[in-house]
């Protein structure tokens, strides 16, 4: 947090406005760190001890909640072992620390949520949840309709049984096939290994759904915050 003076933080934690603060400075009420303060141009940091009348005072910081039209090439965690891009370093401009809510590989592309709020990173990616995530894939051939089935029941890749999934045929090109595919759960590469386990590559992918929230028309590589409508249907 920036240095701020005194009576912007204590305007800013809601205790009063910044005029009654200057009051209150002045009495002798506030002190930071354990020193009352009588230096009307003090700063202080979120690292700084505030209260009022021995109380403390606390400023929450603002939730923010932002969709993000994750292009391929880059990673959703916060750092890459490897220095790549990262989703991080497109939503910089959200003016706040943010943290990817699950992951999307490197060479898939479409949405991810972001928000600084752990709780509901937690809520949304606890597996008892199983939000429902859409993606639309390119796959290598046509599938057959057995082989669709044995996608919508459930199958095992490596030693875990998926749950049942949707899988819908939108449209065949030359050699393969573009599909919806949506999933209730989060493994890894989940979506891939399940196209492989019924013999069709997946060449691109591309998320387009989370739970009630649509990617739409946001354009790849840009972010936008999340409604008030969005953000209560996802909790
Ligand atoms: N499934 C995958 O295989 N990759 C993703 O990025 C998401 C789901």
């Amino acid at each position: 947090m920036l240095e701020i003076r005194l009576q912007k933080f204590l305007a800013h934690a809601g205790v009063a406005s910044r005029r009654k603060a200057e009051e209150m400075i002045k009495q002798g009420r506030v002190a930071v760190n354990n020193v009352t303060v009588e230096n009307m141009g003090l700063t202080v940091s979120g690292n700084d001890v505030v209260t009022v009348d021995g109380n403390p005072v606390e400023v929450e910081e603002k939730k923010v909640y932002i969709m993000l039209n994750k292009p391929v090439g880059y990673v959703s965690t916060s750092k890459d072992q490897f220095g790549r891009p990262t989703v991080i370093d497109l939503v910089k401009d959200a003016g706040k620390r943010l943290y990817p809510v699950g992951r999307l590989d490197y060479d898939t592309s479409g949405l991810i949520i972001l928000t600084n709020d752990g709780d509901f990173t937690y809520r949304l990616t606890h597996p008892k949840h199983e939000i429902n995530k859409v993606y639309e894939a390119v796959i290598s051939g046509f599938p057959e309709k057995n082989e669709i089935k044995r996608f919508e029941s459930g199958l095992k890749i490596e030693d875990y049984q998926t749950s049942p999934a949707e899988f819908s045929v939108l449209d065949r090109k030359e050699n393969n096939t573009l599909v919806r595919i949506t999933i209730h759960e989060g493994k890894n590469r989940q979506v891939r290994k399940m196209c492989e386990a019924i013999g069709h590559k997946v060449l691109t992918l591309k998320r387009i759904q989370v739970g009630p929230i649509a990617l739409d028309n946001l354009p790849e590589g840009k972010w936008r915050h999340l409604s008030d409508k969005e953000h209560k249907m996802l909790y």
